[in-house]
């Protein structure tokens, strides 16, 4: 069998080559990211992308463990994390323990993820005390677009840039194996990564970080509108529009199924 990558493998990668993640949901997909990525993230971002809802609020820990499972399954050789959803892990430290035991215990996953503000920081030394490998996230924190009033970059003054930075060294000091860094200004992701001493993986936050992560869906232009950051590698709404219209079409003119498609009886 293969090694799995594990938290220690992606913290000696700072400062060394680049470290490639994606997010992943599925089996198969896994099956195919696992091929080329060291890291799979099982993003609740999963909530909008697969199960349609308007922003990462409404994801529950069920879903992320179905989810974290599939991923696993499909997957061999990448380090996995799963993320914690909100309400799971930013009240006291033992439920957010109990929470991530969870995800542990019945994924199998290497490390889970939490979006690390400052009430969050004593949960992620809580975690790792006791045996689970934690990456924080760190700028726009999607959770918080309630708080917020929507998915804007983060860190374009003086004074939030240093209040992100400060929640960086307070992620990397609780104990934090990498931090992603989404949604800042190219300075701060190149302040952040030379201040901590652990990986940073950019998502909209420039080329100045240790690693890059994009949602899956969005690279391979499943959506028909993507955020500024993403760059589309496929264009796989399309391929799958232009498919499903030629099955239409075959199905309605009876040219499938065709011969080579259908069962025959055996003689006698
Ligand atoms: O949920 C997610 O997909 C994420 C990444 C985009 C970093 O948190
Ligand atoms: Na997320």
């Amino acid at each position: 069998a293969v090694k799995r990558l594990a938290a220690p493998d992606i913290a000696a990668r700072k400062g060394k080559t680049p470290i490639v993640c994606l997010t992943a949901y599925t089996a198969p997909t896994a099956d195919i990211l696992d091929d080329h990525c060291d890291l799979l993230l099982v993003g609740d971002s999963v909530g909008m992308v697969v199960h349609g809802l308007p922003n990462t609020v409404g994801v529950t820990l069920e879903m992320m463990i179905l989810h974290g499972q599939a991923v696993m399954r499909g997957s061999r050789r990448a380090m996995v994390v799963v993320d914690m959803p909100f309400g799971s892990y930013e009240g006291s430290p033992e439920t957010a323990y109990d929470n991530a035991a969870r995800i542990m215990k019945e994924t199998g996953a290497q490390a889970v993820k939490v979006e690390a503000g400052p009430a969050v920081v004593e949960n992620i030394d809580y975690l790792v005390k006791r045996g689970i490998p934690v990456m924080g996230h760190v700028g726009l924190r999607p959770q918080s677009v309630l708080v917020d009033g929507g998915f804007k970059a983060k860190g374009r003054h003086n004074e939030e840039r240093q209040r992100i930075l400060d929640e960086a060294h307070a992620t990397a000091e609780a104990g934090a194996f990498a931090i992603v860094v989404e949604g800042v200004a190219e300075g701060l992701a190149r302040d952040i990564t030379a201040a901590v001493p652990v990986p940073t993986i950019g998502i909209g936050a420039s080329a100045g970080c240790d690693g890059q992560i994009l949602v899956t869906d969005d690279m391979l232009g499943l959506f028909d509108w993507t955020p500024k950051f993403v760059r589309r590698y496929a264009d796989l709404r399309n391929e799958i529009s232009q498919a499903v219209a030629r099955y239409a079409e075959d199905v309605r003119e009876r040219r499938f199924p065709g011969p080579a498609e259908i069962y025959f009886a055996k003689a006698g």
